[in-house]
């Protein structure tokens, strides 16, 4: 049997899409569940459309009770026999605890090269740097913010009169090329990164 993954999302998921059509096209993993902190996330239908079948664990539900919101989504992966879970533009901080127990099953997708710009703002941060090249990688969840074991890299090349939103738009096709080859990678059980130029 595939491996059962589950994916977080906060808004449009279309990394999300990408892996739901690359698990659909060659059945590699089966997604079993798409989890939203936000009820009003766009990709919450698509994956419905999909027939996928999806949840919400509101984290405005869980006001200083992190771990209560941990608890809720904990809940729903083992509802739906999720074995890996992708987060995949998935805006909240999960705890270390949660992190833990779900060590070497979790990954994220994260636009940069780690462990270049971890955080928020990373294209205007390269920009902002002189960087000639960047892209997006994909890695293991840990504790510390994206900074997990590299599972996989895009890059790409800056380009003259780049903009954020010009070098989001580029890298975020990187993305949808990067999380699915890393993903089935991943679930493989291979350890060497995947490596793309853009
Ligand atoms: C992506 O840029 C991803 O790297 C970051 O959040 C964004 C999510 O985009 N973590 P989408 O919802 O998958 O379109």
């Amino acid at each position: 049997m595939s491996a059962a993954v589950a994916v977080l999302i906060s808004g449009t998921g279309s990394n999300m899409l990408a892996l739901l059509d690359a698990m659909a096209a060659d059945g590699f993993a089966r997604p079993v569940l798409v989890l939203s902190n936000r009820p009003d996330a766009a990709g919450l239908a698509k994956a419905a459309a999909r027939g996928v079948a999806t949840a919400v664990v509101d984290h405005r539900d869980f006001r200083g009770d992190r771990a209560g919101f941990d608890a809720a989504i904990d809940a729903e992966l083992t509802r739906a026999g999720a074995e890996i879970v992708c987060l995949a533009g998935f805006m909240r901080i999960l705890g270390a605890d949660f992190v833990t127990a779900r060590a070497g099953r979790m990954l994220n997708i994260h636009p940069s090269l780690l462990p270049k710009y971890p955080g928020l703002d990373t294209h205007a941060r390269a920009l902002a740097a002189g960087d000639v090249v960047h892209g997006c990688t994909v890695h293991e969840v840990t504790p510390e913010l994206d900074a997990g074991p590299m599972v996989g890299q895009a890059r790409c090349a800056v380009l003259p009169g780049d903009t954020p939103d010009l070098l989001a738009a580029r890298v975020h096709g990187l993305e949808h090329q990067l999380y699915p080859a890393a993903l089935r990678r991943f679930v493989a059980g291979e350890r060497e990164p995947v490596l793309l130029e853009g």
